[in-house]
């Protein structure tokens, strides 16, 4: 009995000391990844590294979304079919399941809808919805898998998109320094790097830079206070409002794991993380940092790194002879 009470106190006063610890600042900790349906989370995974989706039989969503570098490229444009040149900077899909909309200029209302662009792009995996179901449908060991995930062997886009997505819903990383440092813990940022939260926050970069994902809650626009220029010919939320108030604005992104997210911006023109707290100082805040600031902020943003998604690589079902041939090459 004893015990028993003695037990309920200590699990009261952890229980005051946990919730009471959570800092109340502008970005707040990010969840543990939310899995409904890890059968589900299963086969999105394979779709996510499955380069038959694609017309080359060589493009994947993880090429230009690599899992293995903080889920970009790395490329200040995507490479597509055909090593065409991408329009745009490719965006991380890590923590994108916390943002507002989907793409640079949130085209794409949530992720299941934002899967089926990619697939049917001729610049990105230049197939199509209807090719890339055939490709999976004669696919045994695909076909099984998705009957015991949607109680149907009828591959559709639908299924598809619905199992990419769920797998993007467990690419959460959660646990950075920082996300401890907000849960309590005053050891886990050092002086400097607190210092470069500060200055962040008091210099106004969390007006957009908010949320659990320091991003991603807002469209707004690139050169608030002075222009962009950029010889990028993307016109941002214009192009899915039509008002001319939006032409420029671009979703804030995400800063979490900035670090490893580079280059920078829909154009991917800053190439290093001090490039592009210099530029967002002077253009968003009209704010000109010494080069001692830059370096302070810089060293906040890469605590913003967090634990990243790990598994073993997933193994995909082999192709049959009915599945149709992938052409790698443009045809002469
Ligand atoms: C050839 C490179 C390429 C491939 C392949 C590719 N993507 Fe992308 N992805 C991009 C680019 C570039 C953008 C940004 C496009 C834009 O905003 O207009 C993007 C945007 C996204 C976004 C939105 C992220 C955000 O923050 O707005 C998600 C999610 C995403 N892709 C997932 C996928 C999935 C799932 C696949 C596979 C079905 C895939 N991508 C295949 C290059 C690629
Ligand atoms: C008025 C809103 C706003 C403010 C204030 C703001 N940003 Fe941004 N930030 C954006 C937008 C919008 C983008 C994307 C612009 C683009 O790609 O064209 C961005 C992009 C970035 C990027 C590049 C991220 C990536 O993945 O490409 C970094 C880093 C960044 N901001 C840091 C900061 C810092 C540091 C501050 C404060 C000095 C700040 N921002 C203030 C809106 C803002």
């Amino acid at each position: 009995m004893q015990i028993k009470m003695i037990a309920a106190v200590v699990a009261l006063v952890m229980a005051g000391s946990v919730s009471a610890a959570v800092r109340d600042e502008p970005i707040q900790p990010l969840p543990q990844p939310k899995v409904t349906s890890q059968a589900k989370a299963d086969l999105g995974k394979k779709l996510f590294f499955d380069p038959r989706l694609s017309r080359s039989g060589f493009i994947s969503c993880n090429s230009c979304h690599n899992l293995s570098m903080g889920g970009t490229d790395n490329l200040k444009t995507s490479i597509g079919h055909n090593w065409q040149e991408g329009p745009i900077n490719s965006p991380t899909v890590l923590n994108s399941s916390l943002s507002v909309a989907q793409f640079w200029d949130g085209r794409a209302a949530d992720l299941k809808q934002q899967a089926g662009g990619p697939v049917a792009n001729p610049k990105e995996m230049a197939s199509s919805h209807d090719l890339a179901v055939q490709v999976l449908q004669s696919i045994p060991g695909y076909v099984a898998e998705f009957k015991a995930v949607y109680g149907s062997d009828k591959v559709d886009i639908d299924k598809v998109t619905d199992a990419i997505a769920e797998f993007e819903n467990t690419l959460v990383t959660p646990d950075s320094r920082f996300d401890l440092w907000l849960k309590g813990d005053d050891k886990a940022l050092s002086a400097g790097e607190l210092a470069g939260y500060k200055l962040f926050k008091d210099s106004g970069c969390v007006a957009c830079h908010n949320g659990p994902a320091a991003g991603g809650t807002s469209f707004q626009k690139m050169g608030l206070v002075e222009a962009y220029t950029t010889t990028n010919t993307a016109e941002g939320r214009v192009g899915v409002t039509g008002k001319d108030a939006d032409r420029f604005n671009f979703k804030v992104p995400t800063l979490r794991n900035v670090e490893l997210t580079y280059p920078y911006f829909h154009d991917g023109q800053a190439e290093t993380l001090e490039q592009a707290v210099e530029l967002m100082g002077r253009l968003q805040l009209g704010r000109k940092f010494t080069a001692d600031e830059v370096g302070s902020i810089v060293s906040f943003l890469k605590t913003l790194t967090g634990k990243q998604p790990q598994f073993g690589l997933p193994l995909l079902p082999p192709s049959v002879n009915a599945t149709p041939r992938p052409e790698p090459f443009a045809k002469k």
